[in-house]
């Protein structure tokens, strides 16, 4: 490994952790406006919280949900999948 994959390495890692310590608590709350928007025309978001609280594999049901027809730009994608494998887990 050169030099350079080093410091894009430290750079990334510096990045993921910024974005930890700064969007944590408000994770919940942008997840849960993308699933607001994208999720519920087909059915409820409790079933989405209820999936999530069972431990079900979110990134994998979320790829699903794309193939069924659900929309979601990156940026939305990133915000879900933050919150999936990152947020504590929702409050019952
Ligand atoms: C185009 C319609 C549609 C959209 C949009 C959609 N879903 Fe679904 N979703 C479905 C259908 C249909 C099922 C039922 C599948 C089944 O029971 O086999 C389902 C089921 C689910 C389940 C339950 C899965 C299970 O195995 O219990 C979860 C969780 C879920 N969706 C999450 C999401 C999330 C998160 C989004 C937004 C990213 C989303 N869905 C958007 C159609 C949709």
């Amino acid at each position: 490994m050169g030099k350079l994959a080093l410091v894009a390495v430290t750079i990334l890692g510096g990045a993921t952790l910024a974005f930890a310590a700064g969007d944590n608590k408000n994770a919940e709350k942008k997840a849960q406006a993308v699933i607001m928007k994208r999720c519920t025309s087909c059915h409820s978001a409790e079933r989405i919280n209820a999936a999530f609280k069972a431990g079900r594999d979110m990134n994998a049901i979320e790829h699903e949900m794309e193939k069924k027809g659900a929309k979601l730009s990156d940026k939305e994608k990133s915000t879900l999948d933050f919150y999936w494998n990152k947020a504590p887990v929702l409050k019952k």
